[in-house]
């Protein structure tokens, strides 16, 4: 089989791309292995509601997915023969988006997130693998973040049943912290614009980053129920709950304001009020019936020794998310409650190529 070289389309899709045969295979041995890594993502306010085009504020955490690929006689993924059909984001990735004709790949995938807890584990994975298919295609090109949310973001919408917001690919892609809207929300910088034909029409995002204040000294910390969230069907769920009682939108809204007043606060570094935003964010997603009196149990320990905490991502099990200057102390109350915890800084590096 050939090795090609990629060439970005100018043609209307940004992810598309044109084969041509690379002159530089002739001249140099096949690259033996690549290695990437992107960070997985916490969404701080606005999970569900930005499907809708409502704001969302997310971060990149300092857990994420590693991925290494090794050119090989057969095409594996975990020592197990690979089959595109169970991995969808994976061949979409290869096949549509990279076009990828080259030999068969040995692909091993670390975490270091709990899988299906929203954490945007498949985000990572995506992006992960976008970058590390790049690296292979592409040796020595820089690699464009921009780009690879892109991709992730329409290989999660194809997952998703077509209903995906970019939040969890940008955040792993651009890493630190990301705001994503129907328009672009005052104070934030503005990176790119995405959009996706949903089952409820056409959605257009505008994703932008806000830098975090230097003296904002607070952590994370994630507690994962042990159930998993299984993203596509919670956005359904929602979906059909605003069908049947459109007063929930009255919830979706509260949830915009909430999410302004938050990343109002985040900005100035007050950790008192983002945390009371938290908690707020809570209820509404309560009311939305995302949350599950497992994920409801956590958030209740976390928050004696902390700032706020709240469901985070699709909910329905999954993970939680406490602020707080007592990360240990959070730990320790989140594991007594039955859950698993994990600490981070808010706003890690994201997706890049590993040496
Ligand atoms: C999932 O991490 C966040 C949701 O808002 C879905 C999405 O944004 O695609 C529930």
């Amino acid at each position: 089989m050939q090795r090609c070289a990629l060439l970005e389309s100018t043609a209307s899709s940004p992810i598309l791309y044109h084969l041509i045969p690379n002159p530089h295979f002739l001249l140099t041995p096949p690259h033996p292995m690549v290695r990437a890594f992107a960070p997985g993502k916490c969404i701080l306010f606005g999970e569900h509601a930005v499907v809708y085009g409502h704001p969302a504020v997310a971060v990149a955490i300092d857990s994420g997915v590693e991925v290494s690929l090794t050119e090989s006689d057969s095409w594996t993924i975990e020592g197990m023969a690979f089959d595109s059909w169970r991995h969808p984001h994976i061949s979409h990735i290869l096949y549509d988006v990279f076009e990828y004709e080259g030999p068969p790949l040995k692909m091993d995938i670390s975490s270091g997130l709990f899988s299906a807890a929203g954490l945007g584990s498949s985000a990572a994975l995506s992006n992960a693998m976008g970058a590390a298919i790049h690296s292979l295609m592409r040796p020595g090109e820089t690699l464009d973040s921009v780009e690879l949310a892109r991709i992730g973001h329409s290989a999660e919408a194809k997952a998703q049943g077509g209903r995906a917001s970019p939040t969890d690919t940008a955040a792993s892609a651009l890493g630190g912290c990301v705001v994503v809207s129907a328009k672009k929300v005052e104070g934030t910088r503005h990176i790119f614009d995405a959009s996706l034909e949903t089952p409820e029409g056409k959605r257009n995002w505008s994703i932008c980053k806000v830098d975090l204040p230097a003296e904002f000294d607070a952590s994370l910390v994630l507690g994962f129920t042990g159930v998993g969230s299984p993203t596509g069907d919670m956005v359904a769920g929602v979906a059909k709950l605003l069908a049947e009682e459109p007063e929930r939108h009255a919830d979706m809204s509260a949830i915009a304001n909430i999410t302004q007043a938050g990343l109002t606060a985040l900005s100035a570094g007050n950790l008192r009020a983002v945390g009371m935003a938290m908690d707020a964010c809570h209820e509404r997603l309560q009311a939305l019936q995302v949350s599950s009196p497992a994920l409801d149990a956590l958030v209740e320990a976390a928050r004696p020794h902390s700032f706020g905490a709240k469901l985070t991502g699709a909910g329905g099990g999954g993970c939680m998310v406490a602020l707080t200057d007592d990360p240990q102390r959070v730990s320790e109350a989140i594991e007594i409650a039955g859950g698993r915890p994990l600490i981070s800084s808010l706003g890690a590096k994201g997706v890049r190529t590993l040496d």
